[in-house]
């Protein structure tokens, strides 16, 4: 049996510096893999594939066993939570998430109650993967943080700058209060749950953070998610955690500060000089251009020494700046682990 230490990615959380860091890749299951499509028209919807253990648990594994990383992400989406709040959360093919937009009524409403009760199976996939994993695997649980989970909540579907949450959250800071509230707790007993059942540390995705000014990234992200860890920490006190603000800019040192993470996801937009700055103080995790890897060839390669040359002598899990797109070559993803492990 590998103790949780002996895992890379738990090492380089600690604080360790490791000779090659360690690699796994946001969204590493998914459609740029033929074995993901074809499960998940086994699945049926997308939401079915996430609550099928036995079938998220296989793609889970397939980027496992296809490229050796070393970590494996739950397979599961963060819009399961407001699935689990009761809200009607659909999937449409080329459309991506459609829900029924929250409305005041609905916000005084909504509790945290019953969250894991409908999440139930997704905490049985977590369990299955334990057992299931090579030894050396981290296993990685995660959820969005609050405020990305509602700017989906709120418009209803995606949108390019958020306009509709950050709307709303100014017209109506009490009921957005309420509805980040509740976000807090079923988050934090989500991420507590995927703990305890095997999980070795969680990611929290706040994808949407970067379109917050400095008093809403303070009320509306660096809060929520500082609340969501001390939850967590003060049922699970030793929970290593994964912070990814994307695309915050300047904003990622306060995070760091505030938030409590043991690791800060970076994507590629900040400069290698203020990245080497973070890494003084906390882990990194990152950030390579997901074009560079759709890209290939030398513009692949280049972008790949950067990261090595700029983060490798301080704590570094190599990852993607956002996740894998369906538009990637398989042959890119060995090329960049190549040349990662050297
Ligand atoms: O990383 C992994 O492999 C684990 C699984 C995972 C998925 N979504 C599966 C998924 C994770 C960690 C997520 C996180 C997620 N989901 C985020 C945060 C990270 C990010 O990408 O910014 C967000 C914002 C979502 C919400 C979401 N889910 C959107 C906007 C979409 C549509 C866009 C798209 O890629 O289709 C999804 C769907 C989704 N989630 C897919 C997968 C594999 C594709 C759906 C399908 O297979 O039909």
């Amino acid at each position: 049996m590998v103790e949780k230490h002996e895992r890379a990615v738990m090492r380089v959380m600690a604080g360790e510096t490791l000779e090659r860091p360690p690699i796994w890749m946001m969204r590493q299951a998914g459609r740029y893999l033929p074995e993901y499509k074809a499960t998940r028209k086994q699945a049926g919807g997308f939401l079915d594939l996430c609550y099928n253990p036995e079938l998220a648990i296989e793609v889970t594994l397939q980027p496992i066993r296809r490229f050796g990383f070393d970590a494996a992400i739950l397979f599961s989406d963060i819009l399961v939570i407001p699935d689990a709040l009761g809200m009607d959360v659909r999937f449409e093919e080329g459309r991506g998430p459609i829900l029924k937009p929250v409305d005041l009524a609905h916000i005084d409403r909504l509790t945290p109650e019953g969250t894991l009760e409908h999440l139930a199976p997704v905490l049985e996939t977590v369990k299955g993967l334990r057992s299931q994993l090579p030894s050396e695997t981290t296993l990685l649980g995660f959820c969005g943080a609050p405020w990305t989970v509602a700017t989906y909540m709120i418009a209803g579907h995606g949108t390019p700058d958020q306009g509709p949450a950050r709307q709303f959250s100014l017209n109506h800071p009490e009921a957005f209060a309420k509805m980040m509230d509740v976000l807090v707790e079923a988050s934090a007993a989500y991420l507590v749950a995927q703990l305890k059942a095997g999980a070795d540390a969680v990611q929290i995705f706040d994808s949407w953070a970067s379109v917050l000014d400095e008093a809403q990234f303070q009320l509306w992200c660096v809060e929520p998610v500082k609340a969501v860890i001390a939850k967590v920490r003060a049922e699970v006190p030793d929970a290593k955690i994964i912070g990814f603000p994307k695309g915050v800019g300047a904003f990622y040192a306060d995070y760091a500060a505030q938030t409590g993470i043991d690791m800060l996801g970076l994507d590629w937009t900040i400069p290698f000089s203020f990245a080497k700055e973070l890494q003084k103080k906390t882990p990194v995790q990152g950030n390579l251009d997901p074009n560079r890897l759709i890209a290939g060839g030398s513009a692949l390669d280049e972008g790949v020494d950067a990261i090595l040359e700029n983060l490798s002598d301080g704590p570094l899990v190599f990852n993607l700046g956002h996740g894998i797109t369906p538009l990637t070559e398989i042959a890119h993803v060995e090329q960049m682990i190549a040349r990662v492990r050297g």
